[in-house]
């Protein structure tokens, strides 16, 4: 038995959502935007190779790897002793702000748990897949995993029972996302934000993320739009971010309807809902915020599927 699994990249936050909000990706020219992770059966123990374009930013050691880590708690828990051969093909950059580590986590843990005949259920492998994601992003937010996992916009409940809850998104948006080619890190982003808010952030904050829900069940995007703000991330973030606000500015002159940042960053997001200007923001931000050979940009759409087999 042998399988392969892709985990697409997310943006964390989605701009109105800290930490609560985060959606999927897929690049509307068809190509993956993602992690794979595949397993076949070994002789004994467990081993990890690691191919894929990003590949050499990842520890040399591949015990130190997320994804074998993954596997040795997993065959522990459930006491296998079956061998297992994995290989990580790393194919989003880390520290990116696209869900890298969630998208190994995820990719690797669905792969387990499909290889070894799905011992554990959604929410318990949405738990798990948060509690690893956390040990790479120094704390537990579900944002990157739970739509890496699941698709679609995924909004956090973190409730007893359920973890997370699909919302309508709009249909017709496109998602220009552009990783510009410098790896920050989520742990240092998070320290940049205050311990304690205003309560008039507070109240702006709450707003617009429920304004941002409501619209969607009504596919108001006039709506979403007008309240696809970030109050609590973005004013302590941006200036860390090289030519962040000068593209959001040339991104607005350009007719996007938003620009934020996609979970801690550096990569952006800007939303449109015309083809035409998606593609004249991807051409701005391709020979002004992107660094060429290494930074890349995508016209996404919002990947509905998440984690899936792709053997
Ligand atoms: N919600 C997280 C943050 C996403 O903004 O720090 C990054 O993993």
């Amino acid at each position: 038995m042998s399988l392969t699994v892709y985990a697409p990249a997310s943006m964390g936050n989605v701009g109105v959502g800290y930490d609560l909000l985060g959606a999927a990706l897929a690049p509307i020219d068809g190509s993956l935007l993602g992690d794979r992770v595949s397993i076949v059966s070994s002789p004994a123990g467990v081993s990890l190779d690691v191919e894929g374009k990003w590949a050499d930013k990842l520890p040399p050691n591949p015990e130190e790897n997320i994804v074998y880590q993954c596997a040795l708690f997993f065959m522990e828990q459930l006491n296998i002793q079956q061998g297992i051969a994995l290989t990580l093909e790393k194919n989003l950059p880390v520290g990116s702000g696209l869900g890298s580590s969630a998208s190994s986590v995820v990719a690797a843990l669905y792969a387990l748990n499909e290889y070894f005949d799905t011992p554990y259920d959604e929410q318990a492998l949405l738990r798990l897949m948060g509690k690893f994601e956390g040990q790479i992003s120094g704390s537990v937010h579900y944002d990157n995993v739970a739509p890496c996992y699941l698709g679609g916009m995924q909004l956090m409940l973190d409730t007893e029972h359920k973890v997370c809850g699909s919302i309508p998104s709009f249909e017709n948006w496109y998602w220009v996302v552009a990783y510009p080619g410098i790896s920050l890190s989520t742990a240092k982003m998070r320290k940049l934000l205050p311990a304690e808010y205003d309560k008039s952030v507070a109240i702006e904050f709450a707003r617009n993320l429920s304004a941002f829900v409501h619209a969607s069940y009504r596919q108001d995007a006039e709506l979403a739009i007008s309240v696809l703000k970030d109050v609590m991330a973005e004013p302590y973030r941006a200036s860390s971010i090289p030519g962040y606000e000068l593209a959001r500015e040339a991104l607005d002159k350009l007719g996007m309807l938003s620009t934020g940042i996609s979970g801690s960053g550096p990569t952006l997001f800007s939303v449109t809902d015309s083809l035409e200007t998606a593609e004249a923001a991807q051409a701005w931000l391709d020979s002004n915020y992107v660094e060429h050979g290494v930074g890349f940009s995508h016209i996404c759409k919002l990947d509905a599927l998440g984690t899936r087999r792709i053997d």
